[in-house]
């Protein structure tokens, strides 16, 4: 079955959102198979975001996805991957659908309550990344 990696960001742990996240993937149909709160390194936090390495905002985000607990997970069912993406919203929480978790929650790019794999090899990836 597909698995994607799905993390609630420090600003969602901050404003309590993983409750309201977990429950959203649940409602939807898909299984939690793991998960744990940590604080990400420096040097996980660059390997995560490698693909940003050379754009401007690169310090900031890996400043922000440091700076306090996130909460991993793994879930599992049909499609996750792109239903996750779907329920998350897109990036921009600005141009965000109502109904989606960026889009009734966050309200600025750098902090966007929620990672979510962008492909099933990402999510390979991530998952050996952070389990
Ligand atoms: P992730 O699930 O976090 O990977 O987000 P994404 O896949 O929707 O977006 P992407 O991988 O393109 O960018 C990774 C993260 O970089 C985003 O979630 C944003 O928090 C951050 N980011 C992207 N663009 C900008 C930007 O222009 N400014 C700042 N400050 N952060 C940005
Ligand atoms: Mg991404």
């Amino acid at each position: 079955m597909e698995k994607t990696f799905i993390m609630v960001k420090p600003d969602g742990v901050k404003r309590q959102l993983i409750g309201e996240i977990v429950s959203r993937f649940e409602k939807r149909g898909f299984l939690l198979t793991d998960a744990k709160m940590m604080t990400i390194s420096r040097e996980t936090a660059e390997n995560h975001y490698g693909e940003h390495s050379d754009k401007p905002f690169f310090g900031e985000l890996v400043d922000f996805i440091t700076s306090g607990p996130v909460f991993a997970m793994i879930w599992e069912g049909e499609n996750v991957v792109e239903n996750a993406r779907t329920m998350m919203g897109t990036t921009n929480p600005k141009d965000a659908a109502p109904g989606s978790i960026r889009g009734d929650y966050a309200v600025n790019v750098g902090q966007n309550i929620i990672h979510g794999s962008d492909s099933t090899e990402s999510a390979e990836r991530e998952i050996a990344l952070f389990f």
